[in-house]
């Protein structure tokens, strides 16, 4: 593996850049104004395909050798994309069964973007095919900094239902059971409703159907889902990595709250190194939050690795059912959450707001009101900040706790008839998510398969899904003496999404000590209240301790005197389970408590709303650590830290002052 895009001097700084749409003479002013911007890398080309290749076969590449020549001559780097995000309209026209088919049969027409299915041969035929010209063509450019393949897999286009998919379906299904339809049956249980299998030929992707579709068969259509569009990204990078070996090869990543197609744990393994795009919500109030677990996620794919943020707005985007421009300052703190968090460096869509096209009004560096604005003053000075701190790179991310998250027992969660509609993996997560990240704990996001000892505390929201091996490594975690908090919805099913018999929470009763009999999800706004002053919503449940205690009881709603929190003792560690979901403040109760026995402290002590990060690294004279500090707040704080504020280049003598929504990079002496 190559790794890094290491032709990028300090940390990564730009957007990606649009040129095609505009006319050559705009060119220019825009490499003033980016080196004005300090911009140091652009993703070039991620459209273009219609404008590479004319007409099938003829290509023309005059326009982007000049924007690569203009832009080495402006020391700006490239990541040139390979292109086939959006195929052309000759190619759709030509072969209209390149098109992808929804599951109620309707073929998606041309249009708008990502219009390919992942099993056409002739779509995989013409982009592999342009990805090779690409790399031939601009193998020695002295621009070319890093490949990205194609543009956020999956996202319009989660799963194509054509009759090639289906074919494709069951010639993963073969490959998972060995070729032995029994097995699939038993996996699908499809002894229910009269499904069962007697010839491979028969077998079909979940289409739509009068009612509820096989659980098995979605959840196997989800993981097919995600591999075949693996695939794709496979085969454009293993030409790019035979004509060019030392460029490292990417492809931008959605791990946020709009996540869901993929499972990047397996992606992660086949990128050179992993980047991610990732939009706030404008009407989350709390987005600062979400976004460092989207960071935190993204550290965890990359392996802890340093990654890119490939894409975030400066301000508002256009796809939002209101789309508001982000306040002042929201840009850097941000962005520096994100570099917090292990990113070395970040980039915007896009370097300038289009002024035609479907995303005329999402926000850009350069905004259509000029470079006399506030985002763009924002921008320069970023920019300018990056470069005070470009000693960051290479560094990596301190973390004291473990959060297990795991993308397939999330589809397997949000499957439709289940106890309640309200269920939403990404909020499970972030219900606990928040509480660490008010308490000051950074935390790794692993997979459930990972190997956990190093951490005093694992923190597993609803992981729904889980296989016996995997369940049996939490419980011998615990067992050696870590601390876990387990939230409820948690190891029910196996890996096929078949009910684990003998009361819930399956798999993790016994490391637990409770036994649960059945479930009683609550009504859309119902509270009850807990024994310890909590409140909690959206479900409860009929627990009986079977060798947990209990912490705090249900005081009304459904289930009087039924416990809701459990702590067991299991070896020599600590299991903890809430079996509701608590409102925000008694969470940040209940982790503050089991933090603090598993001796999982914060960073500093910061005010709340104050996020505290810090990196180490390897410096010439030993082990270097830096502070990122991030004030979300309205007001002044003052943190006790010693070092020199990199940004303003400043003496920290003992205690550092940051402006209400300010920010500020010290290294620790
Ligand atoms: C109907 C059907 C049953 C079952 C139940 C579930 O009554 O006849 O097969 O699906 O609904 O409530
Ligand atoms: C995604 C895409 C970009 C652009 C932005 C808009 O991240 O990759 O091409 O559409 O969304 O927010």
């Amino acid at each position: 593996m190559t790794g890094w895009p290491k032709r990028v001097p300090g940390l990564c700084w730009g957007a990606d850049y649009n040129p095609e749409q505009w006319p050559e003479q705009v060119w220019a002013q825009d490499l003033a104004l980016m080196r004005e911007a300090g911009v140091n890398l652009v993703s070039v080309g991620i459209f273009s395909w219609a404008l590479l290749e004319v007409e099938e076969g003829r290509y023309e590449f005059g326009w982007l050798d000049r924007v690569l020549d203009l832009l080495h001559e402006g020391g700006i780097r490239v990541d040139l994309a390979t292109a086939t995000a959006s195929p052309p309209p000759w190619l759709t026209h030509r072969y209209p069964e390149v098109l992808p088919v929804r599951e109620d049969g309707v073929r998606f027409s041309h249009g708008s973007r990502q219009e390919y299915c992942p099993n056409s041969p002739v779509y995989r035929e013409k982009s592999v095919a342009l990805a090779e010209k690409l790399a031939l063509r601009y193998a020695e450019h002295p621009a070319l900094a890093a490949w990205h393949v194609n543009n956020e897999y999956g996202c319009h286009v989660r799963r194509c239902y054509c009759q090639r998919c289906a074919e494709a379906f069951r010639e993963w299904l073969k490959a998972r059971y060995s070729k032995d339809l029994a097995a699939l049956n038993e996996a699908w249980g499809t002894a229910f409703w009269s499904q069962h299998y007697s010839d491979w030929a028969l077998v079909q992707p979940p289409r739509v159907t009068p009612t509820y579709g096989n659980p098995g068969q979605l959840l196997d259509f989800d993981r097919f889902g995600s591999d075949t569009l693996l695939e794709l990204f496979v085969a454009e990078r293993d030409v790019l990595r035979a004509i060019t070996p030392d460029v490292p090869v990417t492809t931008n990543f959605m791990a946020g709250w709009t996540f869901g197609a993929l499972d990047y744990w397996s992606w992660a393994r086949e990128v050179d190194f992993v980047s991610n795009d990732h939009y706030t919500r404008a009407e989350d109030e709390q987005r600062h939050v979400e976004l460092a677990l989207s960071a935190d996620l993204v550290r965890g794919l990359a392996g802890g690795k340093p990654w890119l943020l490939m894409e975030h707005s400066t301000s508002a985007v256009n796809w939002q059912p209101r789309n508001r421009a982000k306040q002042p300052g929201e840009l850097a703190r941000n962005s520096l959450s994100h570099v917090a968090r292990g990113a070395d460096g970040t980039l915007f869509f896009q370097w300038r707001a289009s002024r035609a096209g479907a995303e005329r009004y999402h926000s850009a560096m350069l905004p259509h009101a000029g470079s006399d604005t506030r985002v763009f003053r924002e921008v320069c000075e970023l920019g300018a900040a990056y470069r005070r701190c470009a000693e960051l790179v290479g560094s990596t991310v301190d973390a004291q706790a473990a959060l297990v998250f795991d993308f397939q027992a999330g589809w397997a969660a949000e499957q439709p008839a289940h106890p309640t509609q309200d269920f939403r993996y990404h909020e499970a997560v972030l219900g606990v998510y928040r509480a660490l990240w008010q308490a000051g704990i950074t935390v790794d996001v692993v997979p459930p398969s990972a190997d956990l000892g190093r951490y005093p505390l694992v923190v597993v929201p609803a992981l729904y899904l889980v296989s016996d091996e995997n369940a049996r490594s939490f419980d011998q975690y615990v067992a050696a003496g870590g601390h876990l908090l387990m939230t409820w919805f948690s190891g029910i099913t196996d890996e096929h999404a078949r009910v684990r018999l003998g009361g819930y929470p399956g798999a993790f009763a016994d490391l637990l000590g409770v036994r649960v009999e059945e479930f009683y999800p609550l009504g859309a706004g119902e509270r009850v209240r807990l024994s310890n002053g909590a409140t909690a919503d959206t479900w409860t449940e009929l627990l009986h301790p079977e060798g947990a205690e209990a912490v705090a009881s249900h005081v009304d709603g459904p289930l009087p005197g039924v416990p809701a929190i459990t702590r067991n003792e299991h070896g020599s560690g600590l299991a903890w389970y809430v079996a509701t979901t608590l409102d925000p403040d008694s969470m940040l109760g209940l982790v503050r408590e089991v933090a603090e026995r598993a001796g999982a402290r914060p960073v500093v002590r910061a005010p709340a709303g104050v996020e505290v990060v810090r990196r180490t690294g390897e410096g010439p004279r030993g082990p270097i650590s830096w502070l990122v500090v991030v004030n979300h707040t309205g007001a002044e704080v003052v943190l006790p830290v010693r070092g020199i504020e990199l940004a303003a280049g400043s003496d920290v003598p003992g205690c550092l002052a940051v402006p209400a929504g300010g920010t500020a990079v010290v290294r620790e002496v």
